[in-house]
């Protein structure tokens, strides 16, 4: 059995998903941690209703991001995963925690990658009048949001969507692909190597 630790920032709604899909024996892997740098993110309720561990590491506690981030790695090795995800967990993480990561970390983006780094991805697809939106589940590398993509799920935009519409739409999908990349990951399928993702031994596609 994998062990998993997932980092979290808010609400937990990819968390829930994942941690449904280890109690039902699909996950192929335990949710041994959750940590959170909001100590208010109702994720962490979450955790303690499925009786993982739970940590807070709060932003403001650490001089700058180095200290945090190595609390943070001092925390998470604590728990000795094999995978660390990252599900809402809205921190910019230094290169050297990057690093120490690689190949076993995880993030779901709520954009069709390469398309809308970063924040308010609902809203400029709106604006930008597109058609379709989605998510993307990537390994994580230095360049943020920049990891190669593993998975992605489409939704259509409707005229007349509003942000909050397309948020759910899109959350719908990222609570099936977190999961099945996830559960993809703790069957050993999938890999990093040379920037790629590969699945089954197959390099898969740069998206975009
Ligand atoms: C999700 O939509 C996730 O894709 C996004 O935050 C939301 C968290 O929801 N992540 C990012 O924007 C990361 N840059 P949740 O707390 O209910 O899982």
């Amino acid at each position: 059995m994998k062990r998993i630790v997932v980092l979290i920032s808010g609400s937990g709604s990819n968390l829930q998903a994942l941690l449904d899909c280890a109690s039902a024996g699909q996950l192929g892997g335990e949710v041994v941690a959750v940590i959170s740098n909001k100590a208010e993110a109702y994720g962490l309720e979450r955790a303690r209703l499925a009786g993982a561990a739970t940590a807070v590491v709060a932003n403001g506690d650490y001089p700058d991001r180095e200290a945090f981030d190595a609390a943070l790695m001092d925390i998470i090795d604590g728990y000795q995963p094999d995978l660390v995800a990252l599900a809402g967990f809205m921190r910019i993480l230094t290169p050297g925690f990057v690093r120490h990561y690689q190949g076993r970390m995880l993030n779901i983006h709520p954009s069709l990658l390469p398309k809308y780094q970063g924040l308010h991805t609902h809203r400029r697809a709106i604006e930008a009048g597109d058609g379709e939106h989605g998510a993307s589940v990537h390994f994580v590398t230095e360049e943020l949001d920049g990891g190669p993509v593993i998975l992605q799920a489409r939704v259509p935009i409707f005229e007349g969507d509003d942000e909050a519409q397309v948020a759910a739409r899109v959350l719908v999908q990222e609570h099936a692909i977190y999961p099945l990349v996830t559960r993809w990951f703790c069957e050993g399928r999938l890999a990093m190597q040379d920037g790629k993702a590969w699945l089954d031994g197959h390099e898969l596609p740069p998206q975009g």
